[in-house]
């Protein structure tokens, strides 16, 4: 038997709520197949550990993942400390140590989820964004000069190394070539007269290798544009880690809300574990109500699974979502059912086979 070990980060607000039910749905896959197990660590790492000890994690909190097969975490933030500080010390702290560089995050519309977009087709939303995840405009460089003064100056540096950008642009090509999908870069070089116009010459060079690959370059603000008026253009998608991020809420809003909305953080040399999570945040306003959807974890323990090599269990579970969606099985209040979070992971848990 192939036991796993995961470390379960459950973090602020909705998170641990949501995590719960992924945990569920994980053990019973396993135990459905019966070829592996799942040993979870739960640490309490988040804001209100950080009042208690005046840090998001211990100081070897790092060290201690490492020797995990992967990490599951529910979202990190919550009113009384402020975000720059929660989010940097423990999310981006993990994302970045474990040089989990690619962020993967799927925008397809299910059958049954709801779209605000008239005139689209099911299928014309189904893309897979390939967001930077370990530079970029999160590089954390800069510098806070003359504070509370009229003087006072900030400086945010984007850092765009030729190895960051050449090894997720890559990766997305690989994607594409492997799925037989168009690839759209999104970057803003009108502006951005180093960052971006950088990307655009490594998106170039790159794609000597990939010939056999259809491209398409479309700057950010076009291509917000683009997603909601003709979102059919984009199947796999790369972008920076800042624009990543937001086309990415754009995204879920377009294929059926926070809730639905998953994400991996891929390590993919495996040097390190990787981290699954969805991309929502804490949700301070429902938090504790029983209400948060737990679909979007349940999704990124798909992707989980996926990693892990049981692709099998990771499809069982969209499918499983899906006929949720369709049949409008024990949904949450924000697809527009009354289904509390733990209802609605044991309907799923329960309709996998
Ligand atoms: P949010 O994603 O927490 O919430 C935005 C809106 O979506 C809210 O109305 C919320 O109720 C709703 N929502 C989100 N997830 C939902 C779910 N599973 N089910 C139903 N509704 C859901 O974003 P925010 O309000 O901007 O941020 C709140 C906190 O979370 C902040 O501290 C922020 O920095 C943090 N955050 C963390 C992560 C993360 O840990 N990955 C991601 C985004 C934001
Ligand atoms: C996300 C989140 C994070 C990000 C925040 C909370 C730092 O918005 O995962 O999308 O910007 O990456
Ligand atoms: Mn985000």
């Amino acid at each position: 038997m192939n036991t796993y070990k995961i470390a379960l980060i459950p973090g602020d607000g909705i998170g641990p709520e949501v995590v719960l039910e992924a945990v569920r749905v994980l053990n019973r896959a396993a135990e459905l197949d019966g070829s592996f197990s799942f040993h979870f660590t739960e640490y309490p790492w988040g804001c209100q550990y950080y009042l208690e000890h005046g840090e998001m994690m211990p100081e070897d909190g790092i060290e201690t993942l490492k020797h995990y097969d992967a990490i599951l975490l529910g979202a990190v933030g919550y009113p009384g400390v402020p975000d720059h500080i929660s989010l940097r010390d423990l999310l981006l702290r993990i994302r970045h140590d474990f040089d989990e560089y690619v962020n993967v995050r799927p925008v397809k519309l299910l059958k049954g989820a709801p779209c605000p977009l008239k005139d689209v087709n099911r299928e014309d939303i189904d893309m897979i964004f390939i967001r930077e995840n370990s530079e970029g405009e999160y590089a954390g460089s800069g510098a806070w000069l003359y504070p509370d003064t009229e003087q006072e100056v900030v400086i945010q540096n984007g850092v765009f190394s030729r190895k960051g950008c050449e090894r997720i642009i890559r990766y997305a090509y690989e994607l594409a070539r492997k799925e037989n999908k168009t690839l759209t870069s999104i970057s803003k070089g009108n502006a951005l007269n180093y960052s971006m116009v950088f990307w655009d010459k490594v998106f170039k060079e790159v794609g000597k290798d990939y010939p056999d690959v259809e491209t398409h370059t479309l700057l950010v603000d076009a291509a917000s544009m683009f997603m909601v008026k003709d979102p059919k253009r984009f199947q796999v998608v790369v972008a920076s880690n800042l624009f990543g991020d937001i086309l990415t809420d754009l995204g879920a809003a377009i294929s059926g809300g926070m809730g639905l909305a998953a994400g991996a953080n891929l390590n993919p040399e495996r040097t390190f574990p990787s981290m699954f999570e969805p991309i929502h945040g804490s949700a301070p306003d429902i938090a504790g109500k029983g209400i948060a959807n737990p679909l979007a974890t349940i999704w990124a323990a798909s992707q989980l699974l996926d990693h892990l090599g049981h692709e099998d269990w990771g499809k069982k579970i969209l499918d499983a979502i899906e006929t949720m969606l369709e049949e409008k099985i024990s949904l949450t209040p924000d697809l527009g059912g009354t289904a509390t979070t733990q209802e609605c992971g044991k309907a799923l848990a329960s309709l996998l086979k």
